[in-house]
């Protein structure tokens, strides 16, 4: 798996938690995405799993003490600190947080933390007492001083079988903050309004018309911008997902509750990615009332809703934002999304073939055609988010051109 980890340098130190296990699932999938792993482990976090674990796991001999005599020669905690990309300690107990805090040095992971030039991500796992104690507290203050980053997850049931602040948190989130500090932050300043997933239309008080979007198409999109340093907005219609980190999320349900939640923020944007897929009728009037099954020749009379995507293509000159819209079309693609390009007054268009079982709705894969004036992109069929990264690299070369005109 190809992602924005494959081939850096990644330090992890482990230190002497009960949590330690769970660190080792999170050393196997950066291995998986083509990180370069490389772990350290304190004589205690030794104690709770054999490195001999994350060494198999990250292909590599695991690092453990300062004075070792193998690759000495080396120095490992300076060649350590210098090759890291990011330096991740999780868990990271009360003990490693105050060595950090008053800068000691006695060991292999605070030698390299103190070496390091790369940014250092903590995520501190312990009982919630020790958590709240106003030493440890302090101590995290003292390192958010220095510029580490520190991660905690809100609040959650724990090994000590209490509940609280504390916990490690959980792979997705960490997986998220170590991308959007290794991103190259191409969309800083930018404010980016993306709309996902499914419009429900109201047949009655227990139905309503829909359509297939699973909205991970437009959530991959909040997500990726996010991480190259936007500040996103995402206006979603009901999904299984949930809001990515960092992202201010605006829950809808109708077309008209989708239509007035864009007016409401689309004069601040300065990029507009409409991948929500808006139903384009509703029943005209909806029943007031549960239609029995008795009902057998039930007649629906629909009406057209809103066209947002043109209305944002009239009020695109004025308010200055970039727009780009999705098209997800079953036959003739690229003389569909001409038309579509055209008639809505789009700066871009991402064409979606709905027809394949790799493409489309639900697939965790796409492959979508970029057009554009300039012409035709098509790109090639990998992940959702890999695509989301593609059309926001796009997206950056038509800002580009857009401020030098
Ligand atoms: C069973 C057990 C579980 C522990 N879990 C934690 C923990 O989750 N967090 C923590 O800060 N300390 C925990 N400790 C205490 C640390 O292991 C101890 O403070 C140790 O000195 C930490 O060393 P290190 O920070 O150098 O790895 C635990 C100790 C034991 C015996």
């Amino acid at each position: 798996m190809h992602t924005t980890f494959a081939g850096k340098r990644i330090v992890v130190g482990v230190t002497g938690s009960i949590a330690a296990f769970k660190v080792a699932g999170w050393v196997s999938s950066l291995t998986k995405e083509e990180a370069r792993v490389a772990v350290i482990m304190t004589d205690s976090a030794c104690r709770f799993v054999a490195p001999l674990t994350f060494a198999a796991l990250s292909g590599e001999r695991v690092h453990s003490a300062l004075f070792a005599e193998e690759g000495a020669e080396t120095i490992p905690h300076i060649q350590l600190a210098r090759e890291a990309d990011l330096l991740v300690i999780a868990p990271a107990t009360a003990h490693t947080i105050a060595r950090l805090a008053h800068g000691l040095a006695d060991d292999l992971l605070t030698c390299t933390v103190l070496a390091t030039r790369a940014q250092v991500l903590v995520c501190p796992a312990m009982n919630s007492q020790m958590y709240n104690h106003p030493a440890v507290q302090e101590n995290i203050e003292k390192l958010k001083g220095y510029g580490y980053q520190i991660l905690t997850q809100e609040s959650g049931r724990m090994a000590c079988r209490e509940e609280g602040p504390g916990r490690l948190p959980e792979w997705e989130l960490v997986r998220e903050v170590m991308l959007q500090i290794l991103a190259v932050p191409d969309l800083a300043g930018e404010k980016i309004l993306v709309t996902a997933g499914p419009t429900r239309e109201p047949l009655d008080p227990a139905r309503f018309l829909s359509n297939r979007s699973s909205g991970k198409m437009g959530y991959s999109l909040a997500r990726t911008a996010r991480r190259r340093g936007a500040e996103v907005t995402l206006i979603t219609g009901p999904t299984a997902l949930a809001c990515p980190p960092g992202v201010r999320c605006v829950e809808i349900e109708t077309a008209r509750e989708m239509h007035e939640a864009v007016l409401a923020h689309c004069r601040q944007a300065s990029v507009i990615v409409k991948a929500a897929a808006v139903s384009d009728f509703r029943p005209a009037t909806p029943f007031a009332e549960k239609v029995k099954k008795e009902q057998a020749d039930l007649q629906l009379s629909l009406e057209q809703t809103t066209d947002i995507l043109k209305e944002l293509g009239k009020l695109k000159k004025k308010a200055g934002f970039l727009l780009v819209g999705f098209a997800a079309e079953s036959h003739n693609h690229v003389a569909e999304g001409e038309k579509k390009l055209k008639k809505k007054n789009l700066d871009l268009i991402a064409i979606n073939d709905i027809g394949s079982v790799d493409t489309g709705f639900a697939a965790d894969t796409n492959q979508v055609t970029l057009l554009d004036q300039d012409g035709i992109s098509p790109l090639p069929l990998v992940s959702k988010e890999q695509t989301a990264d593609l059309i926001w690299d796009h997206v950056v070369r038509l800002l580009a051109k857009k401020n030098k005109e």
